[in-house]
């Protein structure tokens, strides 16, 4: 968790975050190696990408599947944790129990899991279809 924390704190200084001027950095342990982002804002303000999410697809684009823990650095004062839609992407690589720890860039941090983060989260396993009705198979 510690070096997955140095990773974030390094990227947030790429951030490019001129509109908001909250840099922020994350970092994902995904077959054990470490992957790294930052959030890239746009003039164009809807176009611009979490750190969170860019981290997972410089995993992805890497080759990785799956992901074992997580490290996002944000805000100064309190820890800033993932927002909604991040949380959403973590969970189509991370299991309930991955660790996520948020910290805050001048000290003070939360350890969390994906699962407490997102209950009840919608995956791949939500799009299987529905058994037809009237069949007496199981549905496979
Ligand atoms: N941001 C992230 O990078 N991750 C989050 O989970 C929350 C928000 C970025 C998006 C935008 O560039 C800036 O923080 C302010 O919302």
């Amino acid at each position: 968790m510690e070096a997955l924390l140095r990773a974030a704190i390094a990227v947030r200084s790429n951030a490019h975050a001129p509109y908001s001027r909250f840099p922020v950095g994350a970092a994902v342990l995904a077959e054990g190696r470490i992957y790294a982002g930052c959030n890239v804002e746009n003039s164009s303000f809807p176009l611009s990408v979490c750190a969170e999410r860019n981290a997972v697809a410089a995993a992805i684009a890497a080759g990785a599947r799956s992901i074992d823990a997580v490290a996002i650095v944000a805000g100064t004062g309190r820890p800033g944790p993932p927002c909604g839609g991040c949380r959403q992407v973590l969970a189509e690589f991370c299991a309930a129990d991955t660790r996520v720890l948020y910290a805050a860039a001048g000290g003070g941090s939360v350890e969390t899991t994906l699962g407490a983060l997102l209950p009840e989260a919608f995956g791949a396993a939500d799009l299987a279809p529905a058994p037809r009705r009237g069949s007496r198979s199981s549905g496979r």
